[in-house]
């Protein structure tokens, strides 16, 4: 079967603004990734393709780029989800929004880890360690708490895919959200409150509608929205 894909391409050194590159590519599979054949765009066709990647196996969080209109990870997204028809399937890929683009389907990451860095994404606790060397514990029930947000990725692609974040790229967004969410319900941890105070901000989850976007671009399953109510709750002093 064939692919038809159409790229939007953007050069910083040659371009006003972006264009669309179409490539069409021969000897294709329903197993082939949306990532495979990026890279045999780049491979076979035009070098100068630009795009981020790294473990092509979903773990890296490197390669969320829009897919066919929705924000998906391109080595996660296989040709045969994409809806073929008479041997051809036609997949049109942009660089996730509300970022700067710097090249191609390279975007400037940096405000994204900002926003990251910001809800202090790491364990917190000034009591010593337990003396025999031993881990702090914890119940499997207080593990639970916070078992699905421990699975983030930081692809950036639930926050690109938030209108909110769109209008307004000071909201701290969802994935720095889903970052606090781990560490402010992890019993052994002590940052909670200070977390707390980042995100009951202007720009903190008051700022999340509550539109979903984010849960359904989420190449982790991570239930993003519930875990944004969590952390409204638990700045609320209501019940989570
Ligand atoms: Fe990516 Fe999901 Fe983490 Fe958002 S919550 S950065 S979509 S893994
Ligand atoms: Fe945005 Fe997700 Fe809230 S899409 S508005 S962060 S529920
Ligand atoms: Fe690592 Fe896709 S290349 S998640």
């Amino acid at each position: 079967m064939q692919a038809k894909l159409r790229i939007r391409r953007y050069n910083p050194e040659n371009d006003k603004k972006s264009w669309w590159g179409e490539y069409t590519l021969q000897n294709v599979l329903r197993t082939d990734s949306v990532l495979d054949l990026l890279h045999r765009v780049k491979w076979e066709q035009d070098g100068t393709l630009a795009l981020r990647r790294s473990c092509a196996h979903g773990v890296c969080g490197s390669d969320a780029m829009r897919i066919n209109g929705a924000n998906a990870l391109a080595c996660k997204t296989l040709v045969s989800r994409l809806g073929v028809k008479n041997d051809t399937v036609k997949i049109q890929v942009e660089p996730i929004l509300g970022m700067k683009v710097e090249k191609d389907l390279i975007v400037d990451m940096e405000p994204f880890f900002d926003h990251y860095r910001s809800v202090m994404p790491f364990f917190i606790n000034e009591q010593p360690a337990p003396a025999d060397g031993r881990e702090r514990l914890q119940s499997p029930e207080d593990r639970e708490r916070f078992d699905d947000t421990t699975k983030c990725i930081l692809c950036a692609a639930c926050t690109s895919s938030c209108p909110s974040f769109w209008a307004d790229g000071r909201y701290v967004g969802p994935a720095a959200i889903v970052q606090a969410h781990r560490f402010v319900f992890d019993s052994r941890d002590e940052g909670a409150a200070e977390r707390l105070e980042v995100l009951s901000d202007t720009f903190g989850v008051w700022k999340c509608r509550t539109i979903f976007n984010c849960t359904n671009a989420c190449p982790r399953d991570i239930k993003v929205t519930e875990a944004i109510a969590d952390v409204k709750m638990a700045i609320t002093g209501g019940k989570v």
